[in-house]
């Protein structure tokens, strides 16, 4: 079992499978900062299937694929099926253009749940968030999920001032579709144009919501950071990633790796540790797992100390979003 100097057993480990991706959101990937890992500074499928392995004899039960965009990488099939003869369960996070290649496989490979990232529903805000113009395909591919019935979360990050005209068409989504749209609080990354006005928070959406719709609230899954409700009658969910507003540090299960293969006790951790030196030079990767979580903060990264109003972006020491791997 591993459990951090706060009691908090971690079971749950983010593996981010590259740092490309095939679309540029701007909060995501600063154009000028990102470089690309080169294959040989990667963890390859058989190093992934070793570490992955590793965390499931020390109680990791659930295994999310992240990037980056996971399925740009040519031996997405060979990594899942990999991963799918351990007794873990498996999701992934994808922005779902590339989705209709990979159906199959997720399928074989018993992935229980899909996160596809989409911050707008109206194809040009899509295209100017994204540089590229795929809105439809990645509609189309959520469909495609759905009719596959593995379960499918919709992230949209919130950015004050643009999520206004959204937030209610994407409520409209769930009522003839099982869907579950989850909106996060935008959060700073390393380069990614973040200030506190450009947050809004989960109360002021909450508001939005509430002034349209008649809703009820619903039971949050164990150690979820999703606040969940859903529109009367509706088929689906909506709920609230509330990492600004209201920090939800003290039931954290979660664990990550990057996809240089450095741990990361914590998104806003600072501290790594290198997992994938440890593998290929033969080194226990369990001393190393067990250094790491025993270095994790309280909350946040033991960033963020004094809210996030009175947080000033450079302060905060972090790699950008498409390098960490959400
Ligand atoms: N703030 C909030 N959410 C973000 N994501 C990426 N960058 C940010 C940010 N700055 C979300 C994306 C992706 C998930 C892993 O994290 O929606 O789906
Ligand atoms: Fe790519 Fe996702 Fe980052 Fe957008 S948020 S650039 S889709 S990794």
């Amino acid at each position: 079992m591993l459990r951090d100097r706060y009691h908090r057993l971690h079971n749950y480990l983010r593996i981010s499978l590259t740092d490309k991706c095939n679309f540029k959101c701007s909060y995501c990937m600063p154009v000028s900062q990102h470089s690309c890992l080169q294959q040989r500074q990667l963890m390859s499928a058989d190093e992934i299937e070793k570490i992955a392995a590793e965390f499931v004899s020390l109680g990791i039960n659930k295994i999310r694929l992240t990037g980056g965009e996971p399925l740009v990488r040519n031996d997405f099939g060979d990594i899942a099926f990999r991963l799918a003869k351990l007794p873990v369960e498996r999701v992934l996070t994808t922005n779902g253009s590339l989705l209709h290649r990979h159906i199959e496989t997720l399928v074989n490979a018993r992935f229980s749940s899909v996160n596809v990232s989409l911050d707008s529903l109206n194809p040009h805000a899509f295209a100017s968030i994204t540089q590229v113009n795929h809105f439809h395909r990645v509609w189309k591919n959520i469909l495609l999920l759905l009719e596959h019935r593995i379960r499918v979360k919709i992230n949209v990050v919130a950015i004050n001032g643009f999520i206004q005209q959204e937030i209610l068409r994407f409520i409209e989504l769930t009522g003839n579709l099982p869907l579950h749209i989850r909106f996060i609080e935008f959060m700073p990354f390393k380069g990614n144009g973040w200030n506190s006005e450009k947050v809004i928070t989960a109360s002021e959406l909450f508001r939005i919501v509430c002034n349209e719709y008649d809703v009820v609230k619903l039971k949050d899954e164990p150690h979820s950071t999703a606040r969940k409700y859903k529109v009367i009658g509706y088929e689906g969910t909506f709920a609230f990633i509330t990492t600004m507003s209201r920090q939800f540090c003290g039931e954290c299960n979660r664990i990550r790796l990057t996809a240089d293969g450095k741990i990361k006790n914590c998104l806003f951790g600072k501290e790594e540790l290198d997992l994938l030196a440890a593998l290929r030079t033969g080194m226990p990767l369990e001393p190393v797992i067990r250094q790491s979580l025993l270095l994790k903060h309280q909350t946040m990264g033991g960033q963020f100390t004094h809210g996030y109003r009175n947080t000033e972006a450079h302060k905060i020491f972090n790699r950008s979003m498409v390098n960490i791997g959400g």
